[in-house]
């Protein structure tokens, strides 16, 4: 009974997960490559109307608080996303952080939501600046609902849109899209628009025309001037694959409302007041939607600013001409549209777009640095106000700790985390820092060795360790750099870590490991192990199942967990026949030697299978022990014990500054030969 109702509570389970990946699917297919994000909402949930998924901030931003415009003005916009806002009272610099699945170098639009709707109850409209990537977007200043548009290529796999704190209020946001578009339909060479104004010239109906019509999700404005003459149909639109102004993706609903002067000798004159300076981008739609007696075509001429731009422009029924003018200068924007001599026919136009040129005058820090410090952010759980967005640019918004170059492109020369609360080892993203010249991770609870790849650091002047629970040798490299004076090193307060080569004697006694398994030894190993068992087949019974043993006395380690307590497998202290061997710390700082199966490796898995089942049975004080292991389908690892005085073989064969004595070789010798000591461990 309660077998049959866990088992049909497991299935409705299963189907419940399956039903909400299939909902999920279907969303992704509906909206492919959007990213729709409702700032402030509790729950992610599809806007009905226009069929569009929008999520919660999650994922996207770790600061800020969820908020809901008041309730005195929540009815004013029927747009769910209006309704709610993330606001940001803490911190000069708030970043949204996008990850598109088209990555970088493709056309995006981006749009920024703005609904203030009284929220926090003072009536007090908030002034703030918004940032895409690096470089100012526009500064967000309004009581109504009203968004922020652009079209913005990307130069990283990232996108961040930040919110900067500039001492007028709080800064908020009520929703955030992106949305792909195909490259070609920018004028070449402009990396970034903003969208003043986009008209669906002619609609009568004053409703947006937006997803899924276009497929862009353009928001098209309606629009009427009452001086001119309202034209529609509801033939369709020859949006054919060959045309040119197929690739701009114009809604047919769009392009079938138009307007037009009375007559032919009338133009088309219009005049946008500008407050910017900017260069001006138009982008005009053109259909002919009424049937003209034959012979007669429409013809008219744009031009722009004082013929800055101009072009004469023929229609054929129901075929769509897009004109993109080359960019224009001036306060005011005017632009007239005549007919030619020979048309007879007034103009028309059916919908319009303005873009400004933006400016990108700051260049992002190297992408190198920027994934080194985030990995560093990520892996020590660094959350400082001031971490969000690119680490050097702008200058002023420059990480707490960091201290940058502005070359071209900017770099990270100093990193200070002193007093952080750092624990674990130090990872082998400092030493991607390629040119860093100041360390400072003093004062905090690292542990495991120091990563020899810090001498690489050809600028490194000062490494400051002091203050951790750093152990192990002080990597020959550092000490050189130290000799040569190019480096000044502090290491003091590091109760265990050894600066001297041989290390002082410590009272403990003396462990010597042979986690590794170099081949000459690993034949002996394989051979004596395999005597081993024979021998305590005879004295004792073996568990029922080795592969038992092996997973109740041992801890099952998934392969992010050996990323994670290897530090990304920074450190290598040994290789074997099966690969190499890294130090590790478990949480409960616990050092460790990792011992990973490589794919190239010799021997293969069977053998690493082998030795892992011997060392589940034998137990002795003269083995390492097994602590854990990892037996992900690609990845496998056996997690030992660590010791740190190095393996038996450098110890028995290399002329090593503590020779063993005959006695103590003869012992092992004995030892290994009872079968008790496949893996020695201490002498
Ligand atoms: C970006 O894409 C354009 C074409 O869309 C190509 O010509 C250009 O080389 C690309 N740039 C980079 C840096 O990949
Ligand atoms: C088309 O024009 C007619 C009247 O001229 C108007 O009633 C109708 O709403 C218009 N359609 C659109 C989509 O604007
Ligand atoms: C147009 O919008 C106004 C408010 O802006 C509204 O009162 C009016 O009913 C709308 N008209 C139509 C036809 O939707
Ligand atoms: C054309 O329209 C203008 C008004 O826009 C008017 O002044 C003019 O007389 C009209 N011309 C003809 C020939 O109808
Ligand atoms: C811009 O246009 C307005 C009228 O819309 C006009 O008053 C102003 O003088 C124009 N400015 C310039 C610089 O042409
Ligand atoms: C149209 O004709 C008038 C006179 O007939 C002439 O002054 C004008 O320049 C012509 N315009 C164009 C664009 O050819
Ligand atoms: C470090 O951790 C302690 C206790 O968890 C906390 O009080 C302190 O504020 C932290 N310091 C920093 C710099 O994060
Ligand atoms: C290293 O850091 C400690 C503590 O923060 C400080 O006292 C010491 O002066 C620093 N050493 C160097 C070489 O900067």
């Amino acid at each position: 009974m309660t077998m049959e109702r866990s088992l049909a509570a497991f299935s409705f389970a299963l189907l419940a997960s399956l039903a909400s990946a299939v909902v999920l699917l279907v969303q992704a297919q509906q909206n492919p490559g959007f990213i729709s994000i409702d700032c402030g909402a509790p729950n992610q949930y599809t806007e009905e109307y226009y069929n569009i998924a929008y999520a919660t901030d999650e994922g996207f931003i770790d600061s800020g608080e969820n908020m809901q415009v008041s309730s005195e003005v929540i009815y004013t916009y029927y747009q769910q996303y209006s309704k709610n806002l993330r606001s940001f009272p803490t911190g000069t610099r708030n970043c949204y952080t996008l990850r598109p699945d088209r990555g970088k170098n493709v056309t995006y639009l981006i749009r920024a939501t703005f609904w203030y709707g009284n929220y926090d109850g003072k009536n007090q409209t908030p002034t703030f600046d918004l940032y895409i990537d690096v470089n100012y977007w526009a500064t967000v200043s309004s009581s109504v609902y009203f968004y922020e548009e652009i079209t913005y290529v990307s130069q990283a796999d990232d996108i961040q849109v930040c919110l900067v704190n500039t001492g007028n209020g709080v800064p908020f946001i009520s929703a955030l899209e992106l949305r792909p578009l195909d490259d070609d339909i920018s004028p070449s060479g402009l990396r970034f628009l903003h969208l003043h104004w986009r008209y669906d010239i002619g609609r009568s109906l004053n409703y947006s025309m937006r997803y899924p019509e276009d497929v862009y999700d353009r928001i098209w404005e309606a629009k009427n001037y009452n001086k001119w003459i309202i034209l529609n149909t509801t033939s369709a639109i020859d949006l054919s694959v060959n045309d040119d102004a197929y690739k701009y993706k114009i809604p047919g609903e769009v392009l079938r409302t138009a307007q037009r002067p009375m007559n032919a000798s009338s133009p088309f004159y219009l005049v946008w007041p500008s407050i910017i300076t900017n260069k001006w981008i138009v982008y005009f739609y053109f259909v002919e939607i009424e049937r003209l007696t034959s012979g007669q075509q429409r013809e008219f001429t744009i031009s722009m600013n004082d013929n800055q731009f101009r072009e004469t422009v023929s229609l054929e029924y129901l075929k769509p001409v897009v004109v993109v003018s080359t960019p224009v200068n001036g306060w005011n924007i005017t632009f007239s549209i005549e007919s030619t001599n020979k048309s007879g026919k007034p103009p028309i136009l059916n919908a319009v777009e303005f873009y400004t040129i933006g400016d990108l005058p700051n260049v992002p820090t190297a992408q190198d640095d920027v994934k080194a410090i985030n990995d560093i952010k990520a892996m020590y759980h660094i959350k400082r106000e001031s971490w969000q967005g690119d680490p050097c640019v702008p200058s002023k918004y420059t990480w707490d700790g960091l201290t940058c170059s502005y070359g071209n492109p900017p770099r990270i020369i100093l990193v200070k985390l002193s007093s952080s609360n750092l624990t674990g080892e130090i990872v082998s993203s400092f030493s991607l820092l390629s040119t860093m010249e100041y360390l400072d991770l003093s004062n905090n609870q690292l542990t495991g060795a120091i990563p020899e790849t810090l001498a690489e650091l050809q600028n490194l002047r000062i490494l400051n360790l002091s203050g951790n629970n750093l152990i192990g040798l002080v990597p020959e490299a550092l000490k050189k750099r130290v000799l040569d004076n190019t480096l000044i090193m502090s290491l003091t307060g590091n109760a265990n870590l050894c600066q001297a080569n041989p290390c002082p004697q410590k009272k403990k006694p003396k462990k010597i490991l042979i986690p590794v398994v170099t081949s000459i030894l690993g034949f002996f190993l394989v051979l004596f192990g395999a005597l081993a068992i024979i021998w305590l087949i005879k004295r004792k019974r073996i568990p029922e199942s080795s592969e038992r043993t092996l997973r109740s006395k041992n801890r099952s380690f998934k392969y992010g967990e050996v990323s994670r307590i290897t530090g990304n497998f920074g450190r290598v202290i040994g290789e074997g026949g099966f690969g190499k061997v890294y130090l590790g710390t478990l949480d409960n700082g616990t050092l460790v030697a990792v011992k990973m199966l490589s794919e190239s490796s010799k021997q293969g898995y069977k053998e690493f299978h082998a030795e892992a089942q011997l060392l589940m049975i034998v137990h002795h004080g003269n083995l390492v022990s097994l602590l854990g292991y990892c037996d992900d389908s690609r990845h496998m690892a056996l997690i030992y014990e660590y010791m740190a005085n190095g393996n038996l073989r450098q110890h028995l064969l290399e002329d090593h500054l503590k020779v063993l004595t005959w006695n103590k070789r003869l012992r092992i010798a004995v030892d290994v030969a009872q079968g008790t000591s496949m893996r020695y461990a201490q002498l």
